[in-house]
């Protein structure tokens, strides 16, 4: 059953991507490394030995990729800056040419009457802040704010919606415990103490925003629902645990003040002692929350890991994505509508949501990728869901805009809805881009028409 087209006016319909993914050129024009140029460049780090050096060489084709958004009918466009192209050593001098980018690259989406959406951090740390402990050192809180401050004050009159960390989880969790990320490390005491120090920055960037910046702030978090794979108790809690860990940790301390029990309880002795102060500063009121959603997990009680001992249980009999990610719609609708009612229904935007299949190659000037169109057209009928369940969805990010460096993947995994050619960097919107566009152009009214 169609449901009544519930896509308010002015809703965003955006694409997602982020600096190191897409930008190539990671030191040009006086910018400093980030511990993903390092990670990247470390043997057997990266499926196929790949790096970020090109990438989608956005840094010099964005005014291209810009005509092709506008083309294409987006309203909005999230990306990231990368902190080292603004300040090379990550704090003192700053490099005007790195801020010079990404004003450009804003006049260029104004011009097309594209709303930008910037994230001040997507992963890519200066280097020279990881040689001076990185998120484990207490001043990172400091060192962020003062590039937030930089970076709005030039920004700011043109950028009016802007997120601080995205998915503070990945970096402590997939940076810090399981070490699969930059900067690789494994430590239950480090996760928990970077996850602390990211909410302290996030915390210190707001009250720097609230004093220089004049729009929007808001945190992106990765969300994903967490079903007991049984009625048996233990199985129930070991999804509560998981719950608290993965979806809880970084919205309750910002949110609601305070860490949920059983994660503190979970990471054991290895949870610090922090100062009971900083969860004040943590807490800053927010214009908006960003929600990243890809998938959900069915788990049981199980495994040692700390803090969740639950292991996850494939669903074999569903759907799954080149990541092996279940596709699971009905869990965004959950999750959003979960998200205004634990905490005070607060302005929400899908920031990403999208799935990676294996392509074939352009035929005819297009990509026939009708596995991904197939998840973006169920997935927006829920988001749609929730709109009409009173959440307060104010847009959604597509990730991605184009194929890119997906991390340890390297270039085999494309989640774009613009297929890239690597090798001649060409551009060839699939059929998902063109449906999508015809959901924008439709208001929503095409998620409707019949599927072929
Ligand atoms: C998210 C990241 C994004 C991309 C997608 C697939 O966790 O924010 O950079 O890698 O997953």
């Amino acid at each position: 059953m169609p449901e009544a087209n519930a896509f308010p006016d002015g809703f965003l319909w955006g694409a997602a991507t982020s600096a190191y993914q897409v930008e190539g050129s990671p030191l040009a024009d006086g910018a400093g490394p980030s511990i993903w140029h390092a990670f990247s460049h470390t043997p057997g780090r990266i499926a196929d030995g790949q790096n970020g050096d090109l990438a989608c060489d956005h840094y010099r084709r964005y005014h291209g990729d810009v005509d092709l958004m506008a083309e294409l009918g987006l309203t909005a466009y999230r990306f990231s800056i990368n902190w080292g192209r603004i300040f090379p050593h990550g704090t003192g001098r700053i490099n005007p040419q790195g801020l010079g980018f990404y004003s450009r690259l804003v006049d260029a989406l104004l011009g097309r009457n594209i709303v930008p959406m910037a994230t001040l951090y997507h992963w890519d740390l200066p280097l020279a802040l990881e040689q001076r402990g990185g998120w484990r050192n207490r001043d990172s809180a400091g060192w962020f704010a003062d590039y937030a401050q930089a970076v709005v004050r030039v920004l700011d009159d043109r950028v009016h919606l802007w997120a601080t960390l995205n998915e503070p989880w990945v970096v402590a969790v997939g940076g810090h415990l399981s070490g699969d990320l930059a900067p690789g490390h494994k430590s239950p005491h480090e996760a928990a103490l970077v996850g602390h120090n990211l909410l302290r920055a996030h915390g210190t960037a707001v009250q720097a925003y609230r004093a220089e910046g004049r729009h929007r702030i808001g945190l992106v978090v990765n969300l994903e629902p967490q079903h007991a794979a049984t009625r048996a108790e233990a199985d129930q809690a070991a999804a509560a645990r998981r719950d608290a860990f993965i979806n809880r940790w970084f919205l309750d301390a910002a949110l609601l003040g305070d860490y949920p029990e059983a994660l503190v309880q979970g990471f054991g002795p290895a949870w610090p002692d922090f100062p009971r102060g900083d969860q004040r500063l943590i807490r800053q009121p927010l214009d908006f929350v960003g929600v990243n959603y890809y998938s959900r997990s069915v788990v049981r009680q199980g495994g040692a890991d700390v803090p969740a001992r639950a292991e996850r249980v494939r669903q074999s009999d569903r759907p799954h994505t080149a990541m092996d990610w279940e596709v699971y719609p009905q869990g965004l609708t959950e999750t959003l509508v979960r998200v205004a009612r634990d905490y005070g229904n607060p302005t929400l935007y899908v920031t990403e949501n999208g799935a990676a299949f294996p392509d074939p190659s352009p035929r005819d000037g297009t990509v026939q990728d009708p596995e991904r169109t197939a998840y973006l057209r169920a997935h927006l009928q829920a988001a749609r869901r929730a709109l009409a369940e009173g959440v307060d969805l104010r847009g959604y990010f597509a990730w991605s805009l184009l194929d890119n460096f997906e991390w340890v993947y390297g270039y085999s995994k494309r989640f774009g809805l613009v297929q890239v050619d690597y090798a001649t960097q060409a551009r060839t919107p699939k059929a998902s881009a063109r449906f999508y566009a015809q959901v924008i152009r439709s208001q929503g009214a095409a998620l409707d028409a019949e599927q072929r």
